[in-house]
């Protein structure tokens, strides 16, 4: 726990222009920076960065909230996290309350930071050795050809472990390392002779691989052919050797393009997942920025968790072979597990992403990415496109399609699926579809289907155009709460939401002098207004002395509108008071009415002299 103290301090020290800014392009606007909301899709930008309220917010999107919440998002990572990362970089001392376990998660922390600044070398003198290394050439071939651009190939740091057995060997030690650290992130391996290490790449082409925080962490390394000044191997070297799992490496945790990709998934709310190095590379190069690669194994939970923390839809997108189909296949009880909806890209068969892309260009893949089917659509249209033409095999496949299809929770939806399963393997009599679909019910899964998204709820805004707008006055010039106009406004605010806002102003001002939007939108928590107040935070409109112009004129219209709004319920009241013979109450509510009359008068006149 951080306390709420500690919490504002961070705030208030974090440069949140800047650090937003390292995700967004801001440009100046009144009060405001403005530019691409990072959560969202769009093209003309809607995302509001208010510096001195330490505050975003985004009028397409409304995602608003504050430094640590920007950051929580866009990295995906925890409320602790962050504010950990931030109070280092603010320079603020969080209060140790576990001696004990934070002890522990220092020695940790000093640990990985050790390792990762190694691997940082490693990654430093793989890129050099590719410009470097005489044989450095056979590498940057590898990808030249394959058309990934030297650009692609520096913001992906791809590099060459030169053969000879102890090129990095020797470069670590030149640097201090120690070849215990470097051993346990499987660089170097210990010879058999139990003297020395040798290098565990050698000759390869160097995918480094980050985590969500962008700390290299791994390695993929591709076999290259052989260097005429190489020695004759025994045996060829596999495709790819990846380094072992270490201290800062998990393999089913990591996905290759995931840090680099992180802004791009989340503003897409999608991510692409495909499986080979060179596929994640030519597609980010293509800008599918979105996509990510698991390191040569299956598509994990872990994997799928890491995803959800930036988007809610995965697009499968597997080389076009049998390989490429099981991989679909397993990666749905995955996904289906995580509640992550899932779309399928078929290649055609032998493509992978990075040939489709060289072949068949970025647009032609971007068309079958719009059309991609759902996974379950995909899992009806692909046996019913390979089904051979006999009744056998059809009513066997549309059997096998049960149990997947049990599972669709709404019956709309179910009911869409069996006609598309008619339709796709030809059948004109949906109820025989759905007879041999419950025929084929027997595997019924036992997993309840994913929750669905709460739809989003239209922005409730205030009862009255002029209420709201005289209290958005005060959000921007909270101090003009005490000028005689401000004062008369809790009589005149009929919206009991607009008139709590009013409420905490005056408190936060007579307190502190100023306005705290943290505090503020904490205390209208369960406010309906809570999302208009949240935009209105985010651009500064008026400035004080227009402020004042618009309160100065806006109370005694408002003071007018509520007369006018009172009369007739008055005029109601005085003929009910005279219909049962209340002459007093008649006579008392008459004293009201012409009262009430008279000041209208007078404020219509006032303002018409201003
Ligand atoms: P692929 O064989 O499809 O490799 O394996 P690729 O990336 O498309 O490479 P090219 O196009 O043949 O040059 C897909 C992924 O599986 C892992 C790697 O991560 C690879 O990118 N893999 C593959 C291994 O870990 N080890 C292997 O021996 C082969
Ligand atoms: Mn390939």
């Amino acid at each position: 726990m951080i306390s709420e103290d500690k919490i504002a301090e961070i705030r208030d020290r974090a440069p949140i222009a800047d650090l937003i800014g390292n995700y967004v392009v801001l440009k100046k606007s009144g009060n405001s920076l403005r530019g691409l909301c990072p959560f969202h899709n769009e093209k003309t930008p809607s995302f509001y960065v208010h510096p001195n309220r330490g505050f975003y917010h985004c009028f397409g999107c409304k995602a608003s909230g504050d430094v640590f919440s920007f950051l929580m998002h866009v990295e995906g990572k925890t409320f602790p996290e962050i504010a950990r990362d931030l109070a280092e970089q603010t320079g603020v001392q969080l209060p140790v309350y576990d001696a004990q376990r934070e002890a522990e998660f220092q020695r940790n922390k000093k640990q990985s930071d050790r390792l990762a600044d190694l691997v940082e070398k490693a990654t430093s003198f793989y890129c050099e050795q590719l410009y470097e290394h005489p044989d450095g050439g056979i590498a940057r071939n590898e990808f030249l050809d394959r058309g990934i651009s030297e650009e692609s190939a520096r913001k992906f740091r791809l590099g060459y472990a030169p053969h000879g057995w102890e090129s990095l060997a020797h470069f670590l030690d030149r640097t201090g390392a120690s070849p215990e650290d470097a051993e346990a992130v499987g660089l170097i391996v210990p010879r058999r002779s139990g003297r020395g290490h040798y290098d565990r790449f050698r000759h390869r082409l160097m995918f480094p691989i980050a985590d969500v925080h962008g700390r290299v962490v791994a390695f993929s390394g591709r076999a290259l052919s052989p260097a005429p000044s190489m020695e004759e191997q025994k045996e060829p070297p596999a495709k790819y050797l990846n380094s072992p799992e270490n201290p800062l490496y998990h393999k089913g945790e990591v996905l290759y393009g995931l840090h680099e990709g992180r802004v791009e998934i989340r503003r897409e709310d999608a991510t692409v997942l495909c499986e080979g190095n060179f596929d994640l590379v030519a597609l980010h190069q293509a800008g599918f920025q979105n996509a990510v690669a698991p390191m040569g194994t299956a598509f994990t939970e872990a994997h799928a968790r890491l995803i959800k923390r930036f988007a809610q839809k995965v697009v499968l997108l597997f080389d076009g072979d049998k390989a490429g189909r099981k991989a679909v296949r397993e990666a749905y009880t995955t996904v289906n597990k995580l509640g992550l909806s899932a779309h399928v890209v078929s290649l055609p068969q032998g493509a992978d992403p990075d040939s489709f892309l060289r072949e068949q260009g970025a647009e032609s893949l971007r068309t079958r990415m719009v059309r991609a089917p759902t996974i379950l659509e995909y899992f009806i249209d692909d046996p019913a496109a390979s089904v051979e033409p006999n009744p056998h095999a059809k009513a066997d496949a549309i059997g096998n399609l049960g149990p997947i299809l049990a599972k669709v929770e709404s019956p709309i939806e179910r009911g869409l699926y069996v006609e598309r399963v008619a339709r796709k393997f030809g059948i004109t009599d949906v109820g025989l579809v759905r007879r041999e679909l419950r025929r084929g019910l027997g595997r019924r899964s036992d997993r309840p289907a994913p929750p669905r998204d709460a739809v989003r709820q239209p922005i409730a805004t205030p009862v009255s155009e002029l209420q709201s707008k005289l209290i958005s006055l005060l959000i921007d010039q909270p101090t003009l709460i005490h000028d005689e106009g401000a004062r008369k406004l809790p009589k005149l605010l009929t919206s009991p939401d607009l008139r709590a806002i009013f409420d905490s102003i005056l408190r936060m001002v007579d307190r502190q002098g100023s306005l705290d939007v943290t505090a503020l939108l904490d205390e209208l928590n369960d406010s309906q207004l809570r999302p208009w107040l949240e935009a209105k935070l985010a651009v500064q409109e008026h400035d004080l002395e227009e402020a004042r112009q618009i309160l100065d004129e806006g109370v005694p219209m408002l003071e007018q509108k509520n007369i006018e709004h009172e009369l007739p319920r008055l005029q109601q009241r005085i003929v009910e008071a005279r219909r049962v013979g209340d002459d007093a109450l008649a006579a008392g509510l008459t004293r009201e009415f012409v009262e009430l009359t008279r000041s209208a008068h007078k404020l219509k006149s006032n303002m018409r002299q201003r």
